[in-house]
């Protein structure tokens, strides 16, 4: 079964459809076909990636700083049958050397959703980089720039639009209290890949409408999913999107150019 078919397991383990991230499924599938695969989840967070890859086989290992994430994700896994296969270990991502790795390096890495907010993004690569064995894959989304700027304006936030486009913090006040978090663009994204070493494929955007839609439009999901597919590799609607994903691989030539 291809990963894409598999539901990224909701809150308290409900199925929810996997329409806002179908392009990371999609673009895992090929990756995640054979196995099993000694999997790395940097800032995994609940399991919402761990727990299908983990129903697919994989030994998937988790690493967050959050212990209430890592109860979450032990709740899924066990409730997805799985539990076996899914290791949470409270850390962080620029320790990785602490985690106990699998001999030769992990198969594949996700980092996702979590550059934005990790003290020093390429410090956090370069840790990543030294834990995946040769030829194996990394898998990284972050928030785009130009989608959140495109994201505030159309929700009525033009002051904070504006903010974002000049990569000025739009909520000051807040990140008094809460770290501001970062957004990229695509160069900024590739550029630390190839900084850490690694060579990436092509990039592609997640979430190109889906997150723009009220919760009650309406939209048909399955035909969502499909339009999220196909816009997703496409300019200019990958420029636009809310997050930005790549798929980098150690020491040999991944698909594609790795160009903007
Ligand atoms: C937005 S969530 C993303 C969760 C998951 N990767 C996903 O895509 O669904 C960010 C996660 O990163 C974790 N996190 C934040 N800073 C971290 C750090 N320095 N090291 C490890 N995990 C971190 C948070 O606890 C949270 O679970």
């Amino acid at each position: 079964m291809p990963l894409s078919e598999i539901p990224p397991a909701g809150p308290a383990g409900a199925a929810e459809p996997p329409v806002r991230s179908a392009a990371v499924w999609a673009a895992l599938d090929p990756l995640v076909g054979d196995g099993p695969l000694q999997v790395l989840d940097v800032g995994g967070g609940a399991g919402v990636f761990a727990v299908p890859l983990a129903q697919l086989g994989h030994t998937v290992t988790v690493v967050d700083t959050s212990a209430d994430a890592l109860a979450t994700l032990r709740r899924r896994a066990d409730l997805a049958g799985v539990g076996d296969l899914v290791r949470g270990v409270q850390g962080d991502a620029d320790q990785l050397g602490a985690v106990p790795a699998p001999g030769g390096g992990f198969d594949l890495v996700l980092v996702h959703s979590v550059l934005e907010v990790v003290d020093e993004p390429a410090v956090t690569l370069a840790g990543i980089a030294a834990v995946l064995r040769p030829g194996g894959h990394l898998s990284v989304t972050v928030a785009n720039r130009a989608g959140a700027v495109l994201a505030r304006a159309l929700g009525g936030h033009p002051v904070e639009a504006h903010a974002l486009l000049g990569d000025r913090d739009p909520a000051p006040a807040r990140s008094r209290t809460r770290p501001g978090r970062r957004r990229f663009g695509p160069d900024e994204l590739l550029a630390l890949v190839a900084g850490a070493g690694l060579t990436a494929g092509d990039w592609r955007g997640v979430s190109v409408v889906a997150d723009l839609l009220d919760t009650g439009s309406g939209a048909d999901p399955a035909a969502l999913r499909r339009l999220e597919l196909d816009l997703a590799g496409v300019s200019p609607y990958r420029d636009v999107a809310g997050g930005l994903h790549v798929i980098a691989v150690r020491g040999a030539a991944a698909t594609g150019t790795g160009q903007p």
